[in-house]
């Protein structure tokens, strides 16, 4: 099986390379294509990549290529996780939001309706070359806002492209370790749009744990969700939110934490993956060992505004395992190119799972994967402030989704005017003024 990689030169590729070179079954993959804008970014990565598989005698063929159609002739599975506009639009994006007091993370709020306005029409020229040249490929989008981008490919390639993130399955790790579960074992309730999801219930053998680590102060505080919520609203909620929720509950003091840090997220990695890319330029640099402290680093630092606002400090041990995109990303291409069945929690598109979406809206439910792809589990309807928020957020991905395709400036003043996190219209007017001055990929947006 042949797999490509779009933002091949991606610092997150090796993740994706180690959990293939541990596959060593029939029909796994044998090639991987790495596609990326920039070359100098392909070589470091393919540096790293090589140093990784050179114990492993079937490790995987590795071919670099700036060529997108060449990338995509041939392949069995795309894997895409770019970055439009790079780190150096991420912080851009976090500053010109932070300037009108609102946030401006990549997938929340202003700051991901920015990032959305600017990768949709990237990804949709993408998903048509998909189409025109790989029809029968499986596309696996991790690209971020991974369910708005889902949602754009969908339109092209209807449930070919379905999208994962792993902060959901960290999440249900965590709790499925605190309760003593293992997590492969624990049916875990978990619906909503990507990073706005609630874990609502985790039941082993027909019984739900959750309520016991509810009424568990001690285990509340003993985890990443946990501390940044805090053990009351938890309760509150009978559910547990997922991390990026943080944004909304406790919006004011997570805008001043962002205002008051040193550097926004995106500055930091700007500089942080800069230094790496930069130290890969020279031949004698040990690539591997580099990627892994650089990596220990981003992964230690994950959400410090957040933990910061909340006054909870340094991630724990457990925390830093990440959720593991890269399982994830494996086990739903085993699942389907080998019939492995699994239940994975994925974003595809809503068919009847949550009555208050229409079909093709794009959500994050748990799903059972075959060879003939993912279909999505039936889920209990969300409560309504649930309701509230999923769809508020939803009506904003398609102002967006409409944007990108009219290239409306009123589209665009309107998705942001709506969301739930930008609180005037004035301030969404401003938000389209600055970011279509700072960004050229945003310059289809016309009056
Ligand atoms: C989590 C999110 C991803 C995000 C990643 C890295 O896993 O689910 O969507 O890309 O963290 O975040 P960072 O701030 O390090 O880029
Ligand atoms: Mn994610």
């Amino acid at each position: 099986m042949r797999l490509t990689i779009l933002g091949g030169g991606g610092f997150r590729v090796p993740l994706v390379y180690g959990a293939l070179l541990g596959d060593h079954a029939e029909g796994r993959v044998g090639h991987v294509t790495l596609y990326d804008l920039d070359a100098g970014r392909l070589s470091a990565v393919a540096r790293v990549l090589a140093e990784q598989g050179a114990g492993t005698p079937d490790a995987p063929e590795v071919s670099a290529t700036t060529d997108l159609d060449e990338a995509l002739r041939g392949a069995d599975f795309v894997f895409s996780a770019i970055r439009v506009g790079g780190l150096e639009g991420r912080a851009a994006d976090e500053r010109i939001a932070l300037a009108e007091g609102v946030l401006g993370q990549e997938t929340v709020g202003a700051g991901g309706i920015a990032y959305g306005l600017r990768t949709v029409p990237v990804v949709t020229h993408i998903a048509r070359r998909i189409a025109e040249l790989a029809p029968d490929a499986w596309v696996i989008n991790f690209t971020n806002p991974a369910g708005l981008v889902t949602e754009a490919m969908s339109r092209i390639l209807g449930d070919r492209v379905i999208g994962i993130c792993d902060s959901p399955v960290g999440l249900g790790r965590r709790v499925a370790r605190l309760l003593g579960a293992s997590p492969e074992d624990a049916w875990i309730d978990y619906v909503g749009l990507n990073h706005l999801g609630w874990l609502r219930g985790l039941r082993v053998g027909g019984r739900d744990l959750l309520p016991r680590l509810l009424a568990d102060d001690r285990a509340l505080g003993s985890f990443e969700e946990g501390r940044l919520f805090g053990p009351e609203w938890l309760r509150t909620l009978g559910a547990i939110p997922n991390e990026y929720l943080h944004y909304y509950y406790f919006n004011r003091e997570a805008v001043r934490a962002y205002r008051e840090a040193e550097r926004t997220r995106g500055a930091y990695l700007r500089e942080q993956q800069g230094g790496f890319y930069a130290e890969m330029g020279n031949p004698d640099t040990p690539a591997l060992a580099t990627w892994r402290r650089v990596l220990a680093d981003r992964e230690a630092t994950y959400m410090a505004a957040n933990r910061e606002a909340a006054g909870v400090g340094e991630r724990d041990e457990d925390d830093l395992e990440s959720g593991g995109y890269e399982k994830v990303a494996l086990a739903l291409m085993r699942a389907i190119a080998r019939n492995e069945r699994a239940t994975l929690i994925l974003n595809v598109r809503n068919r009847t799972t949550l009555p208050v979406l229409d079909p093709d809206a794009v959500i994050e439910v748990p799903c059972f994967v075959d060879a003939a792809g993912a279909h999505p589990v039936s889920v209990a309807p969300l409560p309504y402030h649930a309701v509230g928020l999923v769809t508020a957020v939803k009506a904003v991905e398609r102002e967006v989704l409409a944007a990108a395709e009219s290239g409306s400036r009123g589209t665009a003043v309107k998705a942001f005017a709506l969301h739930p996190l930008v609180d005037s219209v004035s301030v969404a007017r401003r938000l389209v003024d600055g970011y279509t001055a700072e960004h050229a990929g945003l310059s289809y947006l016309r009056s």
